[in-house]
């Protein structure tokens, strides 16, 4: 019976020195914990959630300053189609399987290629606060988005490629935009790494992978989820821009990226 006292106590205190004005305090404030960070702060730019450009002429990392200025300065041009590739929990922007989505957007020469980079706030094993941070990540990519329209990039030409929770960043970005037609590329849970190597595969058009139309069942339990109210499609960089829902394509490789 003793023993709770003390318990008792701690608790009380706790509440007692949490009042609301040092409560919202707290909520303003990004809470971490050891390699861990969850924000609080919705204001972008935000020093953990960063663009890198690509383009044919400098295929090297260029840090964009979306404060100030001009994207022309960073080598970008508007007659080029735009993509956004958007890294997933554990990842880079730098690293596998995205890296090869980047080298096959630039072998075509005829994108602009931008990295979004939230790896700080995308770290294992910080899945629960990776997933809070999406929203962030997607509120300042938002951001990145006026910044190329600003300079002239048009919504047809610009395409966001997601990988893992970078899917659901591209999608969580068209809440904070008023003009909503840019294209989204998605790709499943199943084989990541596989998906992002063939998607590269299919946009340097080495490959031509036909997609199902299927329902969110998808590869599981040896269970495709056919739909027959769709038509199948190519997968890859000329998907129709009408195309909508979800589609599945068997591939039997299973080496390391086979067409890099
Ligand atoms: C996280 O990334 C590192 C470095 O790329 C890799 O070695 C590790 O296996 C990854 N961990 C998980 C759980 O995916």
């Amino acid at each position: 019976m003793n023993s709770a006292l003390p318990v008792l106590i701690i608790i009380m205190i706790c509440a007692g020195i949490t009042s609301d004005a040092e409560g919202s305090l707290m909520s303003m404030m990004d809470f971490r914990y050891w390699r861990c960070v969850m924000k609080r702060q919705w204001k972008c730019p935000d020093s953990e959630v960063n663009f890198f450009l690509f383009t044919p002429e400098r295929p090297y990392s260029q840090w964009i300053d979306v404060r100030h200025g001009d994207l022309s300065e960073y080598g970008w041009k508007v007659t080029r189609k735009n993509v956004l590739i958007v890294h997933g929990f554990n990842g880079t922007h730098a690293k596998t399987p995205i890296s090869f989505l980047r080298d096959a957007y630039l072998s075509r020469k005829d994108y602009n290629v931008f990295m979004v980079d939230w790896s700080m706030l995308a770290r294992f094993p910080c899945y629960l606060s990776a997933l809070a941070n999406m929203r962030l990540a997607a509120q300042c990519t938002a951001q990145l988005y006026s910044f190329m329209t600003q300079s002239g990039a048009l919504a047809k030409k610009t395409t966001c490629v997601g990988h893992s929770l970078g899917a659901h960043i591209c999608g969580m970005m068209s809440e904070h935009l008023t003009e909503k037609q840019y294209k989204i590329i998605g790709r499943s849970r199943c084989s990541h790494f596989m998906s992002s190597c063939y998607l590269a595969a299919s946009i340097r058009r080495r490959l031509h992978i036909i997609g199902v139309p299927c329902d969110n069942t998808c590869p599981k339990q040896g269970r495709w989820g056919i739909r027959y109210d769709r038509k199948p499609i190519v997968l890859g960089d000329e998907i129709p821009d009408s195309t909508r829902g979800m589609f599945c394509a068997k591939v039997d490789h299973d080496e390391n990226c086979p067409f890099d």
